[in-house]
């Protein structure tokens, strides 16, 4: 009954629209439900993902997300409501105009094509608040891009060490696959190559992500 009267109604239509968020949210929940009464396996759905995302956009107070990866805007798209500034670097030139045109209705979203072990540096350089970072740059087959190396992650973190402030968190995707091969550096490498820099952030992996602050903020 109720879907026979929706499939008649104005897609556009307020309530149109809100019973969409409220099956989006609902079909969000169960998932993230499953995926702990799994026993939390990586990597996890990427609504878990967002989740954590807009819990360190809320905890640290960080209105810029700085994405290098932009694959099909997925991430944008769920950020949106959460920071009132996005970048995101993508390798591949179609997958970059695509999601450009995607979102050119947003004037706060930005979509760079590039290399992010290269463009990461003048965007750095012209950041004057704390951002949160989230480096998921890689290639993962498919239509996915590359540039010279499988991960760009050691360039973009000597880049951000570089520019860094301090009130920056950076959040680095798929820790599972930071063992060492295919130009991956593993986890450890990853905390030496941070801590020796600045002895006073802290490193954790937790649910298959990277996470890098100054301790104690
Ligand atoms: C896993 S996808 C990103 C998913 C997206 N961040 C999300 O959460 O929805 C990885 C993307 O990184 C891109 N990529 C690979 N190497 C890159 C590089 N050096 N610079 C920028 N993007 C790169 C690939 O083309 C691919 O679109």
């Amino acid at each position: 009954m109720i879907r026979k009267v929706l499939l008649k109604m104005d897609k556009k239509s307020k309530i149109y629209q809100t019973h969409k968020k409220i099956k989006e949210a609902i079909s969000a929940r169960k998932k993230i439900i499953l995926w702990k009464l799994a026993g939390r396996p990586v990597p996890p759905p990427h609504i878990v993902k967002q989740k954590i995302l807009k819990e360190y956009a809320e905890k640290y107070k960080l209105h810029t997300l700085i994405e290098t990866g932009t694959f099909m805007g997925e991430m944008i798209d769920a950020m949106l409501p959460a920071f009132s500034r996005i970048i995101s670097v993508e390798v591949d030139q179609a997958l970059a105009i695509r999601a450009q045109k995607k979102f050119s209705a947003y004037p706060n979203v930005t979509i760079i094509q590039g290399d992010s072990g290269n463009v990461l540096s003048a965007i750095a350089a012209d950041i004057k608040q704390s951002c949160l970072f989230w480096l998921d740059a890689h290639y993962s087959g498919g239509v996915t891009g590359k540039s010279n190396v499988e991960t760009p992650i050691i360039q973009e973190l000597n880049i951000l060490l570089n520019h860094f402030a301090s009130h920056h968190v950076i959040l680095i995707d798929d820790a599972r696959e930071f063992t060492g091969n295919n130009n991956y550096p593993t986890v450890e490498e990853v905390k030496n190559f941070i801590t020796v820099r600045r002895p006073d952030w802290v490193v954790q992996v937790k649910d298959d992500i990277i996470r890098i602050h100054q301790a104690g903020i």
